[in-house]
């Protein structure tokens, strides 16, 4: 099968994971015999630096002909002071929105080998398998009006969270489908005692949840939801939640399971899929080799999964990332102060090798 991607590094350790989860998705190719066809572009700061844009038009083009994007990071302290079109970040929201990218499916799943990374004890971290169930393309990122007006010490800004029916009905379908895979549990997350979104958000995910009896639905305000992810990680299944709900909690979620370097996330419901690591570009240690290259590498499993349907590659390379994991290979974010630690490049190359022995492994087993 043909797997056409680009690739975005981007900025800050986005190139280094990118790099690694690229070597990976190659042995897969390889190994199963795909056959990848690589498209390289810029995005972000290094984007805004070469081409004045954040998202030039040969990037967007590229993505847009291509099935799968996979994208490292951006941002970057040099574009702090930029207007906000001028900022990395404003390429990748553009690119989400340009992809019709809708649903930010955001895994945060406890490895039993990591347990000493959570700052949670074992037994409430142990058997954390959680779905968060991002809102993409609206509220308070995409919302008009918006503004920042005025003279310094007078200024006023303003942000708009907006929702329409059809933008909480279309998310909240892909949650309770996914929810079916699963523990059948779908917990939606708003904030309805103080916000009309969140009251229109809940008021539409209750009905859409009529079409799934099979699925149970609960609902929280997103401050108690903030709590209970710390206190009781394990009783999550999927979280269904707006925009930038689903942005903190993720990260939280990230914090939970022991390393923000491990999450992976798939940005679909358009053509095509976006798929990044849900860490940013961590500007402190970029260039250094000591970023965790598996939340870019988790992410190309569920690029073959949710993209090219190939259920076996994919399993191929989490099966890779739990070996190597249970190997005792450590990069620096997972790590404890006894532990030797791993590069960025070593951690890619060992799951890339687990996956060329798997796959051929698994040929022979067929011939
Ligand atoms: C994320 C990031 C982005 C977001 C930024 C870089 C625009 O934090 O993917 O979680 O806020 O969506
Ligand atoms: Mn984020």
């Amino acid at each position: 099968m043909e797997l056409r991607v680009t690739s975005l590094p981007g900025d800050g350790i986005g190139p280094e994971v990118t790099s690694q989860a690229i070597c990976v998705l190659e042995e897969v190719a390889d190994g199963f015999g795909h056959d990848l066809e690589l498209d390289e572009k810029e995005i972000g700061g290094v984007a805004l630096e070469k081409f004045g844009n954040p998202l030039p038009d040969a990037t967007l083009q590229a993505c847009l002909a291509s099935q799968a994007v996979l994208l490292g990071a951006v941002g970057s302290p040099a574009f702090d002071h930029n207007p906000r079109e001028l900022r990395p970040e404003a390429g990748l929201l553009r690119l989400r929105q340009e992809l019709g990218a809708f649903a930010n499916l955001r895994p945060a799943v406890f490895f039993p080998m990591l347990a000493g990374c959570s700052p949670l004890r074992e037994e409430i971290v142990k058997g954390t398998d959680i779905l968060i169930v991002r809102e993409l393309l609206g509220g308070l990122y995409f919302g008009q009006p918006r503004s920042m007006e005025g003279a310094p010490g007078g200024r006023q800004a303003v942000n708009t969270m907006r929702y329409s029916e059809p933008e909480i009905e279309r998310i909240a379908r892909v949650a309770f489908q996914l929810a079916r895979t699963r523990r059948r549990r779908v917990l939606s997350v708003d904030k309805s005692n103080v916000l009309e979104c969140s009251r229109l958000w809940r008021e539409v995910v209750t009905r859409i949840g009529h079409d799934f009896p099979d699925v149970q639905l609960c609902h929280q305000y997103v401050d108690s939801a903030a709590m209970a992810l710390v206190l009781k990680p394990t009783e999550f299944d999927v979280i269904l939640t707006e925009n930038m709900f689903g942005d903190i909690l993720s990260d939280l979620a990230g914090g939970v399971v022991g390393s923000l370097g491990l999450l992976a996330s798939a940005s679909i419901g358009g053509p095509v899929g976006l798929f990044e690591p849900v860490h940013g570009s961590a500007p402190d240690i970029a260039g250094q080799g000591i970023a965790n290259p598996l939340g870019a590498i988790l992410s190309v499993a569920l690029m073959l999964r949710h993209t090219f349907q190939l259920p076996k590659e994919a399993e191929c390379v989490e099966a890779g990332v739990i070996a190597i994991l249970g190997g005792g290979f450590r990069t620096r974010d997972l790590a404890r102060p006894d532990e030797r630690t791993v590069s960025t490049e070593e951690m890619g190359a060992q799951i890339a090798e687990f996956v060329r022995l798997a796959a051929h492994a698994g040929e022979r087993a067929a011939s």
